[in-house]
C-alpha cells in the first residue's frame, strides 16, 4: 500500500525522508521516490524497486533542503516504473505531489487538461491530479489545491509543495488516512504514524473532506470548502511494532480484517448500482470478444485456484458459459484442446506464480484469449496478458491468501455479471446482484464478530491431527479453502470435500471427536447438508456448521455454529471464508506455529 511522508522545518528534510520511506517499507510497495525543495528549485527523484536504489541516487547528506515530500508506491494505475513513481509534478516543473488513493474520474480529468495542451508522461492516475493543481495554480498553492479537488471523484490522502511556496506543504485528504506531526519548529505529514514517530509522538489527525498548510513555525487546518476547524492535538501511544501491524499480532490477522476495506477499495468505480452495470475499464478492448466467448478457463493454483472455481460457478450461472478451471500445473503440461472462442482467465496474487504463468502462455499460444485477475500492478502474469482486472485490495504479507481470495471472488462475480448482462441478464437481475455484492464489505464485517468464537472453536480442536471441510454447490469451494488455510499454517491434516462425496470413501475417517466443518448456509442445497451432518454424528463427528443469521434449526445439529450474514447464494463464499480464516489463524496460534512465515512455503512460488 503507498505511503507518505512530508517533512518543513529547520533541518536537513531528505534524511528524515528516507528514514520515513525505511518505516514505511513493511506496507509493501513497488517504487519511491522524493521532491526536494533546493534552494528554491524543486528536484524531483524517483526509481522502481526497493528504497535503497532510491538512495544511491540521492545525495542524502548533502542535501541542504529543509522541505519535501516522498512516497512509496504500491501501483494501481501503470506498471511500477520509474515514471509511474511518486511524486508526480505538473508541466511547468513548479509542482510536486504525492498521493494515496484513486482518482476514480481521472480519465475525463485527463481529456480535459489534454485539450488545453497539458502534457503527460506516465499512466498514472495521480499525475492527472498534479497537472491540474498546476494548471490551476496562480500564485497560491493552497487555493490551487482546493480548487482541483473540487473536480475530483474519488479518495486521497495527498501532499503538494510548489517551488515558488518553498517552506510550505499543502495536505489534504478523503478517504485516505493522513496525520500531521507537530515538532519544535518543525511539522511533518504522513499517512501512518510510523514514518514520524521517531521525530514526535504529537499528532493531528485530519478528518475526511480536510486540508492542512504547514510551515515551519504554523498549521493551519479548514475543511475542503475552505471553513477553519480546530484540531486537537493528540499523543501516539503505540510502539512502532504495533503501528506496522495495525494493533494486529500478525499480518494475516490484520489482513482477514483488512477484507471489507479491501473489498470497498476493489469495487470502487466498478459497480454502478444505479445503471446495474460493471465498469471494468481494463476489458474495454476485449468485450466483444467475451460477450461472443464460448468457453471459459480458469487457471491457478492453490487459493487462487479455489477462487477460480467460484469463478466457474458464477460464470455458469449468470453468464451461461460454459467453464472449466485447472490447476495451472496441470493445464501447462497436458495436451489442451483450444477451440475457437476460448478465454483463459489467469488468476494470481502475486502475478509471478509460474506454473500459472506458464499456462497461460500455453494457452494463448494455441489461440486464447488470455485474461489475468491479478493482485500485483506490472507483475509478470500481468504483462503477458490480452486484458486484465487487477484486485486492488493492497499489498497481501502474511503467506496465507485471505484478502486475495475474498478480492479474486469479487472480481470474478464482477466479471460474471459484466458478461451476463451482455448476453443474457435483464438491468434488474444486474441490479439486484450487484445491490447484493455492494453490500458484502458490511456484512463481512458482521462475518468478523465471529473472532472470539472462532478462537475458542480453534483452541478446542487444535489437538486433533485430522479435520474434514464439507460443502455443496458454492460452498465447496469455500471447503477446500478453509481446508488448506488450516493445513498451511498449523500443520494440521485437513481435507476438503464436496459433502456428498463423503460416502464414496472419506467417510471410512470419520471417527469420535473428529471435527467436521460443515458450510451449511442457506441455499438451494440446504437440506441436502443437512443430511450431511446427521452422517457425521452418527459416527461420532464433532460437527463446527458455518450457517445463515436467523437459522434456528442448526444449533440443535451441530455441536459449535458460526453465523454469517445472509446474501444471494453465488456470494456467499466472500463471508462464510472469514470464518474458516479465523479458526485457522487461531488454531495455528494456539500450537504455537509461525503464522506469517509457515515451515516450507513460500509467498510467490516462482519456480516450478
Ligand atoms: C495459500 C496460498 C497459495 C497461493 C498460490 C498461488 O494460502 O497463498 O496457495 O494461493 O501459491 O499464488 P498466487 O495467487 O500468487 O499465484
Amino acid at each position: 500500500m503507498c505511503g507518505i511522508v512530508g517533512y518543513v522545518g529547520q533541518r536537513q528534510a531528505l534524511p528524515l525522508l528516507v528514514e520515513g520511506l525505511k518505516r514505511l517499507e513493511y506496507r509493501g510497495y513497488d517504487s519511491a521516490g522524493v521532491a526536494m525543495m533546493e534552494q528554491n528549485r524543486l528536484s524531483i527523484t524517483k526509481s522502481a524497486g526497493r528504497i535503497s536504489v532510491l538512495e544511491q541516487q540521492l545525495d542524502v547528506d548533502g542535501s541542504t533542503a529543509t522541505t519535501g515530500i516522498a512516497h512509496t508506491r504500491w501501483a494501481t494505475h501503470g506498471a511500477p516504473t520509474e515514471i509511474n513513481a511518486h511524486p508526480h509534478g505538473d508541466a511547468s516543473h513548479r509542482i510536486a505531489l504525492v498521493h494515496n488513493g484513486i482518482i476514480e474520474n481521472y480519465t475525463a480529468l485527463k481529456k480535459y487538461l489534454q485539450q488545453k495542451e497539458v502534457p503527460f508522461v506516465s499512466d498514472t492516475d495521480t499525475e492527472v491530479l498534479a497537472q491540474l493543481i498546476g494548471h490551476l495554480y496562480r500564485g497560491n498553492l493552497e487555493e490551487a489545491v482546493r480548487e482541483a479537488l473540487r473536480d475530483v471523484h474519488g479518495t486521497f490522502g495527498i501532499a503538494v509543495v510548489c517551488a515558488d511556496e518553498p517552506g510550505t506543504i499543502v495536505a489534504a485528504r478523503r478517504g485516505s488516512p493522513l496525520l500531521i506531526g507537530v515538532g519544535q519548529d518543525e511539522y511533518l505529514v504522513a499517512s501512518d504514524a510510523s514514518a514520524i514517530l521517531a521525530h514526535t509522538s504529537q499528532v493531528v489527525y485530519l478528518s475526511d473532506n480536510e486540508m492542512a498548510v504547514i510551515s515551519a513555525d504554523s498549521l493551519h487546518t479548514t475543511t475542503l470548502d475552505a471553513v477553519p476547524v480546530t484540531k486537537e492535538i493528540q499523543e501516539v501511544e503505540w510502539t512502532l511494532d504495533q503501528i506496522e501491524l495495525a494493533g494486529h499480532t500478525h499480518f494475516m490477522e490484520k489482513e482477514i480484517f483488512e477484507q471489507p476495506e479491501a473489498l470497498r477499495n476493489c469495487m470502487r468505480g466498478r459497480v454502478d448500482l444505479a445503471e446495474g452495470k460493471v465498469h471494468l475499464g481494463g476489458f474495454a478492448d476485449v468485450a466483444r470478444e467475451l460477450t461472443r466467448a464460448r468457453r471459459f478457463i480458469m487457471t491457478a493454483c492453490g487459493t487462487a485456484w479455489h477462487a477460480g472455481l467460484v469463478g466457474e460457478y458464477l460464470l455458469e450461472d449468470l453468464g451461461r458459459i460454459p467453464t472449466e478451471v485447472e490447476y495451472a500445473s496441470e493445464f501447462r503440461y497436458r495436451n489442451p484442446v483450444i477451440e475457437y472462442g476460448t478465454v483463459t482467465v489467469a488468476i494470481s496474487q502475486s502475478g509471478e506464480t509460474a506454473d500459472t504463468l506458464a499456462a497461460l502462455g500455453e494457452a494463448r499460444q494455441r489461440g486464447a484469449l488470455a485474461l489475468g485477475v491479478v493482485n500485483v500492478v506490472g507483475s509478470s502474469i500481468a504483462r503477458e496478458t490480452d486484458a486484465g482486472i487487477y484486485l486492488h485490495v493492497g499489498p497481501e504479507i502474511g503467506v496465507a491468501s485471505t484478502k486475495a481470495f475474498t478480492g479474486q471472488v469479487a472480481v470474478l462475480a464482477m466479471i460474471a455479471a459484466f458478461v451476463g448482462r451482455r448476453k443474457h441478464l435483464s438491468q434488474s437481475a444486474t441490479q439486484e446482484f450487484l445491490e447484493a455484492l455492494s453490500q458484502i464489505p458490511d456484512r463481512m464485517e458482521k462475518a468478523l464478530e465471529n473472532n472470539a468464537k472462532a478462537k475458542a472453536i480453534a483452541e478446542a480442536y487444535a489437538d486433533r491431527d485430522n479435520w474434514l471441510y464439507l460443502g455443496r454447490g458454492y460452498q465447496y469451494p469455500v471447503a477446500l479453502e478453509g481446508a488448506l488455510k488450516l493445513k498451511e499454517i498449523s500443520y494440521i491434516h485437513a481435507e476438503g470435500l464436496p459433502a456428498a462425496e463423503m460416502k464414496h470413501g472419506p467417510i471410512a475417517l470419520i471417527s469420535d471427536g473428529m471435527p467436521v466443518v460443515v458450510i451449511a448456509t442457506q441455499g438451494l442445497q440446504y437440506n441436502k447438508i443437512i443430511s450431511n451432518i446427521e452422517e457425521v454424528r452418527a459416527r461420532g463427528g464433532r460437527v463446527i456448521a458455518i450457517a445463515t443469521e436467523g437459522d434456528s434449526q442448526i444449533a440443535n445439529l451441530a455441536s459449535d455454529v458460526l453465523y454469517v450474514p445472509d446474501t444471494l447464494e453465488p456470494l456467499q463464499p466472500m463471508l462464510t471464508v472469514i470464518p474458516l480464516q479465523l479458526i485457522a489463524y487461531h488454531a495455528a496460534i494456539a500450537r504455537g506455529c509461525n503464522v506469517d512465515k509457515p515451515r516450507n512455503l513460500a509467498k510467490s512460488v516462482t519456480v516450478e
